[in-house]
């Protein structure tokens, strides 16, 4: 029988989200009902509110989520109901370009539930990242269901689900930090207060935070942060080469999205070092780089999507480093709220007031 649930739906460019009934139906083959118990309130969220995404309202807002799976539809074997799972939005194909080179952790061709679920009055809805989480129970393709151990606080877990993984893989996959490295991050929201913790967890002994907010930068210290700048007082470029004998860091990460910052990333690394852009530009932005110096200072320019996570793989071993108290998950949480309260956790993020505000259910 399809369910009927409360969830949080953007109904039109620009207007305040509201709770409305939505109906969640049975799973089809390959799917699985998903009982929230928690979703953090992330950017992409408000983008979708605002339109920045696409025009296919109204959406079911919600994706960084944790919760049980309910009942699972045909063919589904790698979880059953009362698994605790964690949603991503990298359920893998298995058949794609990338896939067949063993890459999965690229997946072109990613799945999502087939059946729509809807408005009362039959409007299908579009589940933000295929997920759609701001709710009592959602539908989802079953692989993007992540079993890890139940031991995790539901509202800690979820993270995982997109920011925090996107910020700790920036840093652990694509910036591939080790041992002894020096790391730069620029800009200490959650993605990059992420990545700042996922390079304490490779290893990284000299770790940069930079960001034009002092509140910020006292944030970053619990994530691993050696050292501290506000770009507005200082010059960041020089103030990291002070920092690392005169030379740069061997990886930087740029957890903004603006050119400027990534600037400052480029002539802040070493020679032969590692660029890597998590922050999401906007479609208008333009970079002007010197040629000479793209080639002349080597290393690599790399781009992090959803920290190329390879969920089954990741968050699991993440939750386990978390339980084992190795990874500060709990530092994300600004605050846990109810389900009516995502249009005020918006303007919160909006001042930047809150790494995250999480949904509990
Ligand atoms: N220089 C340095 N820091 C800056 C600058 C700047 N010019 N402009 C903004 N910041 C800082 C802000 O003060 C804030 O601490 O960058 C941080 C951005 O954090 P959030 O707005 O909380 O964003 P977050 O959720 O961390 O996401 C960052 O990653 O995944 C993407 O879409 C996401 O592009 C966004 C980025
Ligand atoms: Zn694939
Ligand atoms: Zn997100």
């Amino acid at each position: 029988m399809p369910q009927e649930v409360r969830g949080v739906i953007a109904r039109a460019k620009g207007e305040p989200v509201t709770v409305e009934t939505i109906v969640v139906p049975d799973p089809g083959p390959g799917e699985a009902v998903v009982a929230i118990q928690a979703c953090g309130v992330c950017h992409t969220d408000l983008h979708y509110r605002e339109g920045g995404i696409n025009d296919e309202f109204p959406f079911l807002l919600g994706h960084e989520a944790a919760g049980l799976v309910e009942t699972v539809g045909d063919g589904v074997t790698d979880v059953a109901p009362g698994d605790f799972v964690i949603l991503n939005w990298r359920a893998v194909c298995g058949s794609c370009r990338s896939c067949e080179k063993g890459k999965p952790q690229y997946c072109f061709a990613t799945h999502n539930a087939e059946q729509k679920m809807t408005l009362t009055d039959g409007t299908e809805l579009s589940p933000a990242l295929g997920i759609g989480a701001f709710c009592e129970k959602t539908l989802v393709a079953a692989g993007q269901c992540t079993k890890v151990d139940p031991s995790a606080k539901p509202e800690v877990a979820g993270l995982l689900g997109c920011g925090v993984m996107a910020g700790l893989g920036a840093a652990m996959n694509t910036g591939g930090v080790g041992r002894g490295d020096s790391v730069a991050v620029f800009g200490c929201g959650g993605v990059g207060d992420a990545a700042l913790e996922g390079a304490r967890l490779a290893g990284a002994s000299t770790i940069i935070a930079v960001d034009i907010d002092d509140q910020k930068l006292e944030w970053a210290k619990d994530f691993g942060a050696t050292h501290t700048i506000n770009s507005t007082k200082e010059d960041p470029v020089e103030r990291i080469r002070e920092l690392t004998d005169g030379n740069g860091v061997d990886v930087a990460i740029e957890a903004i999205g603006l050119p400027e910052t990534y600037e400052q990333a480029f002539y802040a690394r070493d020679l032969a070092g590692t660029v890597v852009l998590v922050g999401v530009p906007n479609p208008e932005m333009k970079i002007e780089l010197p040629y000479i110096e793209i080639f002349g200072r080597g290393g690599a320019l790399k781009s992090s999507w959803y920290g190329d996570c390879l969920p089954s793989r990741d968050f699991p071993m993440l939750i386990d480093l978390h339980l084992q108290g190795r990874l500060n998950l709990e530092g994300f949480v600004s605050e846990t709220i109810a389900i009516d309260d995502v249009e005020e956790a918006f303007h919160k993020m909006e001042r930047g007031e809150v790494l995250r505000s999480v949904v509990v259910i």
